[in-house]
């Protein structure tokens, strides 16, 4: 799936989150008989126009601001169906730290 998205006022227009809270809202894209995920084989590639300029060495630079760092897998030490991935949670989570320090100690965030 390939959306086009504009940047209305330094984030995504309302109507796109809209959506994105409708697809991920817990149950709703779910097959009652088994269970699954409807949306399981669907991958959504996102590509924005924006009117300003944010890459590197533009003024703007420092208003893209927003990076993500995921620690994944976080409830596999109590929600019994993610058990086997607790080892993947403990490297998801060095992992994330090691990016956090990496963006901490980074000249362009300090
Ligand atoms: C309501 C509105 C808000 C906008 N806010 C921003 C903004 O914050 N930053 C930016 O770079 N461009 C902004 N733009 C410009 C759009 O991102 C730009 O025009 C983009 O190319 C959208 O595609 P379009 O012009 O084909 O509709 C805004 C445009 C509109 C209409």
């Amino acid at each position: 799936m390939l959306i086009g998205v504009p940047m209305y006022n330094f984030s995504i227009p309302a109507s796109l989150k809209a959506w994105i809270d409708r697809l991920t809202f817990p149950g709703a894209y779910v097959d009652p008989d088994t269970g699954s995920s409807l949306l399981r084989d669907t991958r959504v590639v996102v590509v924005t126009a924006r009117g300003g300029g944010y890459g590197p060495g533009t003024p703007r630079e420092a208003y893209d601001f927003l990076r993500f760092t995921h620690a994944e897998t976080t409830r596999s030490g109590d929600v019994p169906a993610l058990a086997a991935f607790q080892e993947m949670a403990s490297r998801s989570l060095a992992a994330a730290r090691t990016a956090m320090t990496d963006l901490a100690t980074s000249a362009h965030y300090r």
